[in-house]
């Protein structure tokens, strides 16, 4: 009896004093371990008379049990204060100014672009979209463009593998649609295009957008309207006037350029016409029932005009002192 007292005075002892979780691991072992003391305590039993040895076995089980809650006790004591101690190390100061992540700024010309599509969805425009990758049959041939056609050469056209080359303009989204709809047709096609040109004022890539308008009334006086309307609103001036010079297209019967007014003089800005019966013709539109208008803009003239950018090129370096003025 008084040897099992002695035993869990002992144990008590020995598990305060340790203090992480391994060193306790250890102290169990030298109580209830394969040799531990109150397993030697059990071993003894069988030198015992036949009616000592059952209440002996009860009173060693018993202490068993004690330190067992011993045990236990102490090692929650010693995660609870791992705990503490963690997360007081970790303790964050929310009162600390944060770290000020810089914010990031659409580009100009993603601006003149959103701005376009805003303006012209209010006049019920959907944007329709179309590969930049493209054959030659969309490129030119649906155009009316035939093979060596010299219209082909005002386009310095990139050529990629299998014949196929990026697209010189958006103009063959309007194929493309009208494959797939009928009219009546309303879309413009914002996009990247791409051609074998360099300087101040022409980049080799460069957007345009496109527009379409496709029904049996649509007419010339239809696109004036629409394209001063939607200029008027783009550059927020009453009086910009808007000029339109004969001019050709292969795909459009007649073609014009569009010029708008701008300090003392005119800038051109896109081109545009009605479109040619044979471009209805390859695309399965009746030209004897519908008539449609299309034009294509320059999305960095406007951009460069609307933020007063002079030199086409920066819009293309990513040059951060640049792109910051439009966050
Ligand atoms: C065309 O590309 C015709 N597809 C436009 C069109 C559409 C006419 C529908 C009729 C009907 P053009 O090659 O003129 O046309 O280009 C249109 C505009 O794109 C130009 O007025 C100019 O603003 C812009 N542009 C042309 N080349 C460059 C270039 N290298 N860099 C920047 N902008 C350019």
């Amino acid at each position: 009896m008084s040897k099992l007292d002695e035993i869990l005075g002992e144990a008590q002892a020995a598990f305060a004093a340790v203090d992480s979780l391994p060193a306790l691991d250890q102290a169990k072992a030298r109580f209830i371990g394969k040799s531990g003391l109150i397993t030697e305590q059990m071993k003894g039993l069988g030198a015992l008379a036949p009616e000592a040895r059952k209440a002996a076995g009860a009173q060693i089980n018993q202490v068993k049990d004690q330190v067992e809650a011993l045990l236990k006790a102490r090692r929650e004591a010693i995660q609870a204060a791992q705990l503490e101690r963690q997360l007081k190390e970790e303790s964050l100061d929310v009162t600390l100014p944060g770290r000020g992540e810089a914010m990031g700024g659409l580009h100009p010309v993603t601006l003149a672009l959103e701005r376009i599509e805003a303006l012209f969805a209010t006049i019920g425009f959907a944007v329709a979209d179309g590969p930049e990758v493209e054959t030659d049959f969309y490129n030119f041939t649906a155009l009316n463009i035939p093979e060596d056609h010299p219209a082909r050469a005002m386009h310095d056209t990139f050529y990629v593998e299998d014949g196929q080359l990026l697209r010189t303009h958006t103009s063959p989204v309007q194929v493309h649609y009208m494959q797939d709809h009928q009219p009546p047709i309303r879309i413009i096609a914002p996009g990247r295009v791409f051609r074998v040109d360099s300087d101040a004022t022409h980049s080799p890539m460069f957007h345009q957008v496109e527009g379409l308008w496709v029904d049996e009334q649509a007419s010339f006086a239809n696109l004036k309207g629409v394209i001063q309307d939607f200029l008027q609103r783009f550059f927020e001036r009453d009086d910009l006037r808007v000029r339109f010079r004969p001019s050709f297209f292969p795909f459009t019967e007649p073609s014009a350029e569009m010029d708008m007014s701008w300090g003392d003089g005119w800038l051109e800005i896109g081109g545009c016409g009605m479109v040619h019966p044979n471009v209805f013709g390859h695309v399965g539109i009746d030209p004897e029932r519908y008539q449609g208008f299309a034009f294509g803009l320059g999305v960095e003239r406007l951009a460069m005009l609307r933020y007063g950018v002079d030199d086409l090129r920066l819009f293309f370096e990513n040059d951060l002192r640049f792109l910051k003025q439009f966050a």
